[in-house]
């Protein structure tokens, strides 16, 4: 086992879905997975292993902001040898390029967290997702007619921002969503030379301060899921790691 993850090395896929939501780590397992086993309930970030069309898979909680996700990510590449997460979950829109309930695939990820200045110093890393697994998920959502826009991410550390205009500036900028772990992750994918990707769905607007109710949250949350599970399976065939 690792510090935040109580499975042995061979317990843990080589592909692993992330939602911040551990209780959903458990609808996606027990939704999307054949055999779903739970390999964790440290602090009750809930983690399982099934297989997806033949292939295994993993879906494992993140928790929220980057400090949690940096936790969980960090140990799955490092210590279970993970060769690619995918963040599947949700973001507020900035812009008028995306409607709740589209899907935005995080391009790269700025930031006003403080956690890559130590790694860094004077650079600002630009964190990155992966452009093969991006590429190949822009594909399958296209196939599947789910509207996925593709662009930056702002990964804020505060859900409850005191800052609006840092996030109007961002938006200037064609940032189209904020969410609170994305960078986080690519930036230990690229650290450890691993895949990773984002996708959020939109599940409110703060330009318009239109939301989803639940239930198109669910519908558009497990479409989003499939294009990731889909991507998994072409990635797979492409560039096989079992
Ligand atoms: N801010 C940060 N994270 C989020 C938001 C938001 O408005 N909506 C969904 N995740």
């Amino acid at each position: 086992m690792s510090t935040h993850i109580g499975a042995s090395p061979d317990q843990i896929a080589p592909y692993v879905l992330m939602p911040g939501d551990p209780y959903r780590a458990r609808w996606i397992a027990e939704t999307f997975l054949e055999d779903p086993v739970q390999y964790n309930d440290v602090r009750g970030m809930l983690g399982y292993t099934g297989t997806y069309r033949g292939i295994r898979v993993s879906a494992q909680g993140s928790g929220m902001g980057q400090p949690s996700m940096a936790i969980y990510a960090q140990e799955l590449f490092d210590d279970y040898d993970v060769q690619t997460i995918i963040r599947v979950g949700t973001c507020g829109a900035l812009s008028e390029a995306v409607n709740v309930r589209d899907v935005i695939l995080g391009v790269a990820a700025s930031t006003d967290s403080a956690m890559n200045v130590p790694r860094f110093r004077h650079v600002s890393f630009a964190p990155s997702a992966d452009f093969t697994l991006a590429r190949i998920a822009a594909e399958v959502a296209e196939e599947r007619l789910l509207p996925l826009v593709a662009g930056g991410l702002y990964s804020a550390d505060q859900f409850y921002s005191p800052d609006p205009e840092t996030t109007r500036t961002l938006a200037g900028y064609g940032v189209l969503g904020v969410e609170m772990e994305a960078a986080a992750l690519y930036t230990l994918a690229a650290q450890f030379s691993r895949r990773a990707l984002a996708l959020c769905t939109v599940s409110d607007h703060l330009l318009t301060g239109e939301e989803t109710s639940a239930q198109e949250r669910q519908e558009t949350f497990e479409d989003m899921i499939v294009v990731a599970l889909e991507s998994i399976v072409r990635l797979e065939e492409k560039h096989p790691v079992g």
